[in-house]
């Protein structure tokens, strides 16, 4: 199951952007010079070279790729290759103005920045296909070259006439007549009624911006549009040469596509990782873990890391450099989640730009005498030492959090509840670092893609708002097979088309959690009611359903407000298993707390047998398990036996101390 089977190891590199030096001739060999110093094996390079390579339309200037491709190979360098689709050169937006982005006030855009083109305009279309072809032509069979970079971080969309065109149709597709359209959009609303498709237009703050069903649907066109567009380009590509696989590098969880279905256009899922460490280090780290476990779970492989920093961004808030020991913790962090590679964005800063001070592998000082340079070597050696792991990727999970992009589209833009504040992304990391701080492996999968057969023990559907593609119907016959199911408050209330489900709600799913829900009450930023279980009482705040418990046992009730006595944790057993229904946003020493019981109850393993101190996390990988250290401080261990460190080869028997912001990587002794 290797990604680039040209080259089966892990990779260590970064964007690599010696176009911007070309003048600087000597600044090649140094970088290749101080890359064999930081045991660097590959790079991605030429990621929006499109201005060198094509200078004038229709000239290509390969002479400068030729040379870097052929001093990295000697060196034992591996590429990553892009595509230059990213950012366009100025000659083709002077010279054909449609290629560049309308945008959702329906303006044109001008030339400059990146992701700023019309993903439909045959122009624009003509010429990537053309450059690709080119460098397919040119590089693919050359053996540095590993894997297909395609763009960088395709985002956002277009709304020109041409896109317009393709939503209308897109919409045929979809709903096969007018009269269908309308039903489903609910156009008989505020006299919406569309009675011509040249009327139908993409939605816009200054047009039609009250349609929810609408604004879902011109997220799953996005999603398609950028599809298509990927697909254009592999098959530019994979025409040339089809040994070679592609990646498009994604961008977190990203909100605007839907990833599930955008990882299907490539063979290989990547993505960019950029936390802010040095304010709550344990955080971060479980909103880039959750973020890992997706990547891994999109297609149930695993993935790569294409980007991250050696040391600081330059567009938080605030850019905090990494204090001692981060480098190596942040970059262990992917690995035990299933990355094949720790890559960075950039090997060296440019003198000018947007990014000139954003961190890279070798600053403006151009030495190997920097912290960073060190910290990046110290990788470098650290991936070498863990070789062993390469071929042993495997994650076992019996955790499935159901996280699904149209039903977060949904969520948001269904104007209830908290206005822009429903929170459903935070809510899933909360759930998702339940479980992870406590050593539990957990898969994400969506609607479509999941399948109540899979062994799963545990099944929790955070605010399954919309139900699509018959996960009613998966989800009980999981329940009925013996699992236990978690779902919350807002389940089950509308269809895949948009559509409230009339008659009693989580719709489909009254009979199997045993409760029917009614009304849905938002609280105020500082406000809480609460309820106890096990013995403690724990804050609910954000959303408080009021619910019925028909036939299902009470757990606990809400405590305060009117709604004191009726229920907000239930359970219900249906055929082999359990079903609980959460009514509100509790807090996370109850998720917490409630999880571990659930886990317990089913006997789910953990990454490690022992209780690890708050901050210390371990995360299993094949065979290796990672304990992390997120707190400022050394943490005492208890270990279930005897391990070695596969980092430093120290050998633990029943305890272990682990560095202020350290990590190591156990293997058992007996393994
Ligand atoms: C990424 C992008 C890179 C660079 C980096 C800076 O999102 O792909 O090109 O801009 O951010 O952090």
């Amino acid at each position: 199951m290797t990604l680039t089977p040209r080259f089966p190891r892990f990779l260590h590199g970064g964007d690599y952007n010696p176009d911007q030096w070309l003048k600087d001739p000597e600044i090649l060999e140094e970088d290749i010079r101080l890359m064999k110093e930081a045991k660097v094996n590959c790079v991605s390079l030429g990621i929006f070279a499109w201005a060198q390579l094509e200078p004038e339309e229709g000239v290509y200037d390969f002479a400068w790729m030729d040379r870097v491709i052929g001093r990295l190979w000697e060196a034992g360098i591996r590429v990553d290759l892009a595509t230059p689709s990213g950012a366009r050169p100025a000659w083709l937006a002077q010279k054909y103005p449609e290629v560049l982005r309308v945008d959702e006030y329906f303006r044109r855009h001008h030339f400059g920045g990146r992701h700023n083109h019309c993903p439909s305009s045959p122009v624009f279309r003509e010429k990537v296909r053309a450059i690709d072809t080119a460098l397919a032509q040119r590089y693919a069979g050359h053996p540095a070259v590993i894997l297909w970079h395609i763009s960088n971080e395709f985002s956002g969309d277009c709304r020109c006439p041409l896109c317009q065109e393709k939503w209308r149709q897109f919409l045929r597709d979809r709903y096969g007549s007018l009269e269908a359209l309308n039903d489903h959009w609910w156009t008989g609303f505020w006299s919406m009624r569309y009675t011509d498709w040249a009327q139908v237009e993409s939605p816009s703050p200054i047009g039609q911006d009250a349609n929810p069903a609408m604004w879902v649907d011109w997220r799953r066109f996005s999603t398609k549009q950028c599809g298509d567009f990927i697909l254009m380009e592999k098959e530019a590509l994979r025409s040339v040469d089809p040994s070679v696989p592609v990646t498009v590098n994604m961008m977190q969880r990203f909100w605007d596509y839907d990833y599930f279905d955008l990882a299907e256009t490539v063979d290989v899922v990547s993505w960019d990782s950029y936390p802010l460490w040095g304010t709550d280090d344990l955080r971060a780290a479980s909103e880039h873990a959750m973020t890992h476990d997706l990547m891994r779970s999109l297609k149930d492989r695993p993935f790569l890391l294409m980007e991250s920093t050696p040391s600081l961004v330059n567009w938080h808030q605030v850019n905090k450099i990494k204090r001692p020991g981060m480098h190596l913790l942040s970059s262990m962090l992917p690995l035990a989640h299933g990355a094949q590679s720790v890559m960075y964005f950039q090997w060296r800063k440019g003198r000018g730009g947007a990014e000139m001070f954003h961190g890279a592998v070798v600053g403006h000082d151009g030495t190997d005498r920097t912290r960073t340079f060190r910290g990046v070597c110290e990788v470098g050696e650290a991936l070498q030492k863990l070789a062993p792991l390469y071929d042993r990727p495997e994650r076992e999970a019996k955790v499935c959090i159901l996280f699904d992009y149209p039903n977060w589209w949904a969520l948001d833009y269904a104007q209830m509840g908290r206005k822009g504040a429903m929170h459903y992304d935070e809510t899933v990391n909360a759930y998702y670092r339940a479980f992870w701080e406590q050593g539990y492996a957990v898969d994400f999968r969506d609607s479509r893609r999941f399948d109540p057969e899979s062994g799963y023990g545990i099944v929790v559907a955070p605010m399954l708002f919309m139900l699509r593609d018959g996960i009613e119907e998966k989800l009980r016959a999981f329940v009925r097979r013996g699992g236990t199911l978690v779902m919350t408050y807002c389940g089950g209330v509308i269809s895949e088309d948009g559509l409230a489900f009339t008659g009693q709600v989580p719709h489909a799913l009254t009979d199997v959690l045993g409760i029917r829900t009614e009304e849905l009450d938002a609280l105020c930023d500082g406000e809480a009611n609460r309820m106890t279980w096990d013995g403690n009482t724990y804050a609910l705040t954000e959303l408080c359903e009021l619910i019925h418990a028909d036939t299902a046992e009470v757990l606990s009730a809400y405590e305060d407000d009117y709604t004191a006595g009726t229920p907000c944790l239930t359970r219900h057993a249906y055929g082999e298993g359990t079903a609980y229904y959460l009514a509100a946003q509790a807090e996370e020493t109850f998720l917490h707390a409630f999880f571990r019981r659930l886990a317990e109850e089913k006997a789910i393993p953990r990454a490690l047998d022992a209780d690890l101190p708050k901050g210390v996390v371990a995360q299993k990988r094949g065979n290796a398990v990672f304990v992390q250290n997120y707190g400022g401080a050394a943490q005492e261990i208890a270990l279930p036996g005897r391990f070695t460190d596969l980092l430093t080869g120290a050998a633990f028997d029943g305890k272990a101390s682990v560095p202020a912001r350290g990590v190591l990587v156990l293997t058992g002794n007996d393994d």
